[in-house]
């Protein structure tokens, strides 16, 4: 089934109006971490949209399968306006070659783990602030007309104000953290003195299909689906009422596809919340999944989840203001959380396998 990506947005808004111009005009984008879960819906998005994509994946935590799966959902037309480069960020030269005649840049190539930067603070430093260097001198020289790249929530770090706004935040609490706010430096340093445009977008708890469900790390939602389709034990930590702004990741391209397109001069050169601007807590999301999918899976009926201590390190609430990529880009999300689950849960379904 293809994606919806907010279709139903009104006629007005400025994504309908930036989906008509891509409609008019085929530009060529460069999706770093195309192999990952937000560059492969980057890249189904713009290949729908009649764009040509270059993409640049190592498949350090990307898959094979995302591609094949875009490949299915967009069709063999489609399929040949996309050329992969096997490569890595951290070689310039691989980023030179993947920024030639490239328009628009979407960086999402990056260690995203928290956890992992944490066990890895080299591997973390050298793909996301030594690779994101590279990707900005080739796309500086490449004469790129924008580049919008991943940051993230995880920069507002140990500052416990709610929203959180753009021009406030705390101490990083991770390398990760740390390489992120890093990123928001050099994309700001290098419009200063090569001009150029950059935009960052700071991500909050995305998720939707082809978020990866397996491995150490994989994130709350394909966790607790797992657990709940396959009858094993589901762990909440703490008393479940910590809270999360989940995104469902059709906002995060309607995000990206705005800030490459935005004509607004105030619009480049700033960082923005990507996120719903709500929070739902942990035991709001538990009833939610086990909503969705007690009808399906019978023995969820007498299920129960688990609780446990607090994870030292996580923060009790999180909550974007998004007012100012509204203000300034146009974004507004077309799904809140319980949209996006209800669209993302065939594929979190479909892709978990049936129950053991
Ligand atoms: N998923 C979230 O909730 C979230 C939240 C905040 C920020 N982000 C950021 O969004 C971006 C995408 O995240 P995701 O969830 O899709 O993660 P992902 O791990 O699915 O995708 C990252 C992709 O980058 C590729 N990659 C890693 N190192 C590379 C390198 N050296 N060279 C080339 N490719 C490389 C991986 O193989 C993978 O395909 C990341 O920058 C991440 O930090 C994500």
């Amino acid at each position: 089934m293809a994606a919806d990506y907010g279709n139903g947005a009104p006629a007005e808004s400025a994504y309908q109006r930036a989906r008509e111009q891509l409609g008019q005009r085929r530009h060529h984008w460069l999706v770093t971490g195309v192999a990952g879960f937000i560059g492969s819906n980057l890249l189904e998005a713009l290949l729908e949209l009649g764009q040509r994509v270059t993409g640049l994946d190592n498949f350090l935590t990307g898959h094979r399968h995302n591609l094949e799966q875009v490949r299915a959902a967009v069709g063999p037309r489609a399929w040949e306006r996309f050329c992969l480069i096997d490569g890595d960020i951290r070689d310039l030269g691989q980023c030179r070659q993947a920024c030639a005649g490239v328009d628009y840049v979407l960086h999402q190539a990056a260690l995203g783990s928290v956890p992992r930067s944490i066990a890895e603070p080299l591997l973390c430093n050298d793909i996301n602030v030594g690779g994101f260097l590279k990707l900005l001198l080739a796309a500086r020289d490449a004469g790129v007309a924008r580049l919008v790249y991943a940051a993230s929530s995880a920069s507002y770090g140990d500052d416990a104000a709610l929203p959180k706004q753009e021009g406030r935040s705390g101490r990083p609490l991770s390398p990760y953290a740390l390489s992120k706010s890093v990123n928001e430096l050099y994309a700001e340093v290098f419009a200063r003195c090569y001009g150029g445009q950059a935009i960052g977008l700071r991500y909050f708890n995305v998720f939707g299909p082809r978020q990866d469900p397996e491995g150490d790390y994989a994130a709350v939602i394909p966790r607790w689906i797992a657990a709940l389709i396959h009858d094993r034990r589901l762990l909440i930590h703490g008393d479940g009422e910590s809270s999360r702004d989940f995104c469902f990741v059709g906002n995060v391209v309607q995000a990206n596809l705005l800030a490459a397109l935005s004509d607004n001069p105030a619009a480049p050169n700033q960082v923005y919340n990507v996120a719903v601007g709500a929070r739902t807590s942990l035991n709001e999301l538990y009833l939610m999944l086990h909503g969705l999918l007690v009808e399906r899976f019978p023995h969820l009926r007498d299920y129960r989840p688990d609780y446990a201590d607090f994870r030292a390190g996580d923060v009790r609430h999180s909550q974007a203001d998004i007012g100012k990529a509204a203000a300034l880009l146009g974004y507004a999300p077309t799904h809140d959380v319980a949209r996006g689950l209800r669209q993302a849960i065939h594929w979190y379904v479909g892709n978990l396998g049936p129950p053991r």
